[in-house]
């Protein structure tokens, strides 16, 4: 199973969009069950003290560990950039799923990396820290990463991705993570 998952939990973020347009694509591509995971419409009641005691954590944050990290044997994390590089909502999910089981989630499994930004870089910077993070993990990431930058000039009106380039570039992205 391949998991995407949309780095912010700002509402309606353009991360999601394309998270969303990702998982549109994947599904058509591979030939195995794709699920989309945004942190923008999980609960939030797993941010608070205990939420590193695994006796205290809410039942909603371990279902979603199950789901959506457990049960994936490849990634595709898609990362806004927030000053400078992935956002703080993101390491908190990773920490908040650590506290149980937390051998199984990413050992041995395979990622991909796509950032996305309003400036220049494409959330580069942000990709290379996140991978380090993967990599304490135990995952692989796909050395071929895919910046996505000025977001605001590839969506039309209704904040659809229609820019011919930019759907080429992630379709041979989504292959390579296949085939990785
Ligand atoms: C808190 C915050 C920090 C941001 N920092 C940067 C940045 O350092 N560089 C950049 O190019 N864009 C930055 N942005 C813009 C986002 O990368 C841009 O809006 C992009 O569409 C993805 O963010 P979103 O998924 O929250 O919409 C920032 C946005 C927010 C909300």
């Amino acid at each position: 199973m391949i998991s995407i998952i949309s780095g912010s939990n700002r509402k309606n973020s353009e991360c999601l969009r394309f998270a969303t347009l990702i998982f549109e694509r994947v599904s058509q591509l591979a030939g195995e069950p794709t699920k989309l995971l945004a942190l923008e419409e999980i609960p939030h009641d797993w941010f608070f003290p205990e939420m590193y005691d695994k006796g205290k954590q809410n039942k909603g944050l371990a279902d979603i560990q199950d789901e959506y990290i457990l049960g994936a044997d490849k990634f595709i994390f898609v990362i806004p950039e927030y000053n400078g590089t992935f956002p703080g909502a993101l390491k908190l999910f990773i920490d908040a799923v650590s506290v149980r089981q937390y051998k199984d989630n990413f050992k041995l499994k395979k990622a991909g990396l796509v950032g996305i930004s309003s400036g220049r870089a494409g959330n580069t910077r942000g990709m290379d820290h996140f991978t380090t993070v993967l990599h304490h993990l135990g995952a692989s990431v796909l050395p071929n990463q895919l910046p996505i930058s000025r977001i605001h000039d590839l969506m039309n009106d209704s904040g659809e991705v229609t820019d011919a380039p930019t759907l080429e570039v992630l379709d041979k992205f989504i292959r390579e993570l296949l085939d990785f």
